[in-house]
């Protein structure tokens, strides 16, 4: 069976590779620009995206527009066999239009409203903004959608914020309207509104929160966050509609990043094709080290390939260091090809940077680029950056294949806004990011396939789905995850789990709520540590999972009682000593476990998940013992496999391959029995499947 998804473009049957152009800047330089083309071929680049912050060079005044810049680069890039990504330039807008038109500018929290400056700082709700943002793309998609070199829309640039002005206050009671179908005494029981005499009796009377006025009622702040994620992506929806109908076979993507205030899941419904941004910090600090930061980077990699099951864009990445970091380190020998074939790994069909050349002045004229401001091909940067341009060369029958992946966790923004908006039980750290990655890291480790969903995804299709720190449930989805154990599913849920539903309001009845069937077990008290504080797991002889071991717990610990889970293990010390700390529970066909602190050492986390994965028949993408910092992620056509065994512990490796034939995919020779790892290194295996 074909496991292949056609390529984003049918103009390039082939991985893509190039950066974010900016030729505006440089139109009084002609012979920079002709050296660009040259440069690009040199580098292996075949895409370039075009247009992002454009706004003042394609309309210089209002109503007055001037595109022929664009027209000779589009068609200099066809000569030169070179695609881009087109962009709608409205993440940022010339002054003359702030001047006119006040209203296009962002009001903050405070009610203040901003000056013209920086970018990405319009309101989504300005009618004139969607009027002039309309009235550009348009002009574009009319005389650009059908060009030779244009493979795609590149929907503004990182879309994110909010904005507080009288527009998006009306529109956020609109949406509430709608929500609570007109109905005030709904939504005064939705946000607990008694609390503090704080009901409502007209809707005039709701506002956005603000650091003057309300930040407490935790269902008005979830909503707001859920209208500010709904109206981006209204302006998002806004402007394709702008631009699809000239050319609707024309695949349409907005460069996403990991901001917070996007449901992104509900943005990648509009979209054709998933692109995101990324800038890990390597070599960064002793407490991050290239290993942890290696796993965060995998799992957003993960994340934005399932939100549309099929392979994504990584659409921006530095070629060496950026100019935001508080000391902005050099990727090492070796990192750079790593890092941008990480992506590829997890299902990325492009590796793009910002940005193709460094700007001369201004903000971002440090920030690294494929050319530096020397202007020649001579440097390491640019030498890396071919490198993978020729490594991606050789890649071309990896577009469109899949990642199958048994094992999902789930990791959604309703409950990412929920969980850190409530006050208690650990404000000085809740860590519940650093959760889920302490979880998956110990699959990536093993070389195991994670999807990363959200509660209301379809769970059917995997065999073990880990929910760590579930604290928002709908009693819909908690009933959706109940029917996938009974029906066979494998779940492993932990600690302040269970606690509140849609709109933050507590599960009555005792924790964890909709889940306490599943997992068969009462969270009756659930506390924050000291940082001092420590306990620990102590693994029962002869458990169900054949597990041993005794692992030191802190931060976080829950008093549980048994409702018909079995323990497998227990705490060690204080009141808590002997009651359980893990257990497992049989529902129907299934098993649900629940992990009650949060252990703190990762060795922990891989002895679970290596015994968890073996009872649910879940495969490794390598059966090899993989050194810790070293994975192996796999994509497949459904005839061939491809591994990448990639190294990032810091030290050269021998793996012992699993005695399946292998062929290197860079130099097309077999692979030996022990595959050898440089310090940053990777090698890229194939077997027939
Ligand atoms: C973001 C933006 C780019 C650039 C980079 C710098 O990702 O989209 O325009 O500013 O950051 O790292
Ligand atoms: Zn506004």
């Amino acid at each position: 069976m074909s496991m292949k998804c056609p390529p984003v473009s049918m103009k390039v049957p082939a991985m893509l590779h190039g950066a974010d152009y900016s030729p505006e800047q440089w139109l009084k330089y002609p012979e920079i620009l002709r050296e660009d083309l040259r440069l690009m071929k040199l580098a292996g680049c075949n895409v370039m995206s075009v247009g992002i912050f454009s706004w003042v060079s394609f309309e210089p005044e209002e109503g007055v527009f001037t595109f022929e810049w664009m027209d000779s680069l589009l068609d200099s890039f066809v000569e030169n066999g070179i695609y881009a990504f087109l962009a709608t330039p409205s993440a940022s807008r010339p002054a003359w239009m702030s001047e006119k038109y006040p209203e296009v500018l962002r009001v903050e929290s405070n009610r203040v409203r901003n000056l013209h400056g920086h970018r990405h700082n319009h309101c989504y709700t300005s009618p004139i903004y969607r009027e002039k943002t309309a009235l550009l793309n348009s002009k574009l998609a009319e005389r650009y959608s059908q060009h030779p070199a244009v493979i795609g829309w590149h929907i503004s640039n990182e879309f994110g914020g909010e904005c507080h002005c009288d527009y998006c206050q009306s529109a956020f009671k609109e949406w509430l309207k709608v929500k609570y179908d007109n109905s005030l005494e709904k939504l005064n029981h939705a946000w607990w509104a008694a609390f503090w005499s704080h009901t409502y009796t007209s809707w005039e009377q709701i506002e956005s929160p603000a650091p003057h006025g309300e930040t407490q009622v935790h269902g008005l702040n979830l909503d707001w966050r859920r209208f500010v994620s709904d109206q981006t992506i209204d302006f998002c929806q806004h402007e394709i509609d702008s631009v699809r109908s000239y050319n609707p076979e024309l695949p349409i993507t907005t460069n996403m990043h990991m901001v917070d205030s996007i449901d992104y899941r509900k943005l990648a419904k509009i979209l054709d094709v998933i692109s995101w941004d990324v800038y890990p910090e390597w070599h960064y600090t002793e407490e991050d080290d290239d290993v942890r930061l290696a796993a965060w980077t995998a799992m957003h990699h993960d994340l934005f390939r399932t939100l549309k099951q099929k392979p994504f864009l990584l659409m921006e990445s530095t070629p060496s260091l950026t100019n935001w970091q508080s000391v902005s380190k050099l990727k090492r020998p070796g990192m750079h090809k790593l890092s941008s074939i990480q992506a590829v790994a997890h299902g990325s069909d492009s590796v793009q940077y910002f940005q193709w050349r460094k700007s001369r002045g201004s903000s971002e004229k440090f920030h690294g680029a494929v050319v530096d401001h020397n202007g020649h091909e001579g440097t390491r940067v640019f030498q890396d950056v071919a490198e993978v341009g020729k490594t991606l060369a050789g890649l071309s029958e990896l577009v469109g294949t899949s990642t199958p992946a048994q094992t999902a966790i789930i990791y959604d923004w309703d409950n990412r806004w929920a969980i850190k908006d409530a006050q208690g039980i650990r404000n000085s750290g809740l860590r519940y990011e650093e959760t889920v990655l302490q979880h998956y890291r110990a699959l990536w480790e093993q070389g195991i396939s994670v999807d990363v969903i959200g509660s209301e995804d379809d769970l059917s299709a995997y065999k073990l789905i880990i929910a760590p720190m579930l604290y928002l449930i709908s009693e819909e989805n908690g009933q959706r995850i109940e029917q996938y154990v009974e029906q066979g599913g494998t779940l492993l849920a932990t600690y302040w789990s269970g606690i509140v539903g849609e709109t933050d309001l507590c599960h009555l009845g005792g924790f964890p709520g909709p889940l306490r069937k599943t997992l068969g077990i009462w969270a009756e008290e659930t506390e924050g540590l000291h940082s001092r504080d420590l306990n620990g797991v102590v693994l029962q002889a002869g458990n169900a999972l054949e597990l041993s071991g005794d692992y030191d717990a802190h931060e976080i610990a829950e008093l549980i009682h048994l409702e018909g889970a079995e323990a497998l293990g227990v705490y060690r010390s204080d009141f808590y000593a002997g009651r359980p700390a893990l257990t497992v529970n049989k529902l129907g066909e299934g098993e649900a476990y629940h992990l009650a602190t949060r252990v703190k050492d990762p060795a922990f986390y891989v002895a679970l998940y290596t015994a968890i994965a073996n009872k649910a028949g879940i495969s490794r993408s390598l059966d090899s013992d993989l050194p810790a910092g070293v994975t192996a992620q796999l994509r497949t056509d459904g005839e061939n496999d491809y591994i990448f065994v990639q190294n990032f512990s810091g030290s050269v490796q021998a793996i012992q391959l699993d005695g399946q034939e292998y062929t290197d995919m860079e130099s097309g020779a077999f692979v030996p029995e022990v595959l050898n790892l440089t310090v940053n290194g990777l090698s890229i295996l194939k077997r027939k499947r």
